[in-house]
């Protein structure tokens, strides 16, 4: 694991958009797999700029998400799919239908999990995947439980993601309980792996994810057996292991 420690939450973004903007020059056909949440905006941002700055071109680029709330529609400004076009796909020149993200209104949410894999598989798989961290150590919404979960599933979200997703909701009784998500199995045979993370309420749970037991109670653990995962992460949020 390569270990990337920046001043701040705006060395993390330019970081980490540098490493995908490498991933887009040496393949320029990627297939990317994306998150949402707070940690990456920053990133998107650079990412528009060295697209409005005429250095990337996305147009053959194709993009998987990790996850989508249960019962949210795109056009929801809550969920994910709507997430991905207001912060990155409509300031740059990707093709909107080489963009992904799970079927929040499914009419069959584990048939729809199932035709996620299929694409995946379909498009090669991915050849890079970012990924935020949850507290709780989570990965995509693969929460803290007893067992990996590999394929793509639906999951009950636990207390801690509620509360900590209640930040985008007027109350958090508006907070989805259920969501889509990417299992273990595809983050794992993605290529390369990018994990940000930002703020020292992080620390914790990048310190047990990276310097403790691999174990699904930190889902995000398991990252220790990837062969190709880069960790950019500011100085509040790296564990003390990290800085030595
Ligand atoms: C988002 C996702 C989640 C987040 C994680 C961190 O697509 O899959 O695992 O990456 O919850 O969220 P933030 O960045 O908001 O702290």
């Amino acid at each position: 694991m390569r270990v990337i420690v920046t001043e701040d939450y705006a060395g993390m973004s330019r970081k980490a958009a540098e490493l995908i903007a490498a991933q887009i020059l040496l393949n320029p056909q990627s297939v990317l797999g994306l998150a949402t949440g707070s940690t990456p905006i920053g990133l998107y941002q650079c990412l528009v700029e060295k697209y409005r700055a005429g250095e990337l071109d996305f147009s053959r680029i194709r993009s998987v998400n990790l996850d989508e709330y249960l019962g949210l529609s795109p056009e929801d400004d809550q969920s994910y799919r709507y997430f991905m076009n207001e912060n990155l796909f409509r300031h740059i020149n990707i093709n909107l239908a080489n963009t992904y993200v799970p079927d929040g209104i499914a009419k069959d949410p584990v048939a729809e999990c199932a035709r996620y894999d299929e694409l995946i598989c379909r498009l090669g798989g991915i050849d890079m995947q970012l990924l935020g961290i949850g507290n709780n150590g989570h990965i995509g919404f693969n929460e803290p439980a007893n067992t990996f979960a590999l394929s793509t599933h639906c999951v009950a979200l636990t207390e801690s993601t509620i509360q900590a997703n209640a930040r985008f909701f007027a109350d958090s009784e508006q907070v989805p309980q259920q969501a889509l998500t990417m299992g273990i199995g595809q983050i794992m045979r993605a290529r390369r792996v990018i994990v940000i993370a930002s703020g020292s309420e992080k620390r914790e749970a990048l310190r047990k994810a990276f310097w403790g037991p691999v174990t699904p109670e930190v889902p995000a653990s398991i990252l220790q057996m990837h062969p190709d995962v880069t960790l950019v992460m500011d100085r509040q949020a790296a564990p003390e292991a990290a800085c030595v």
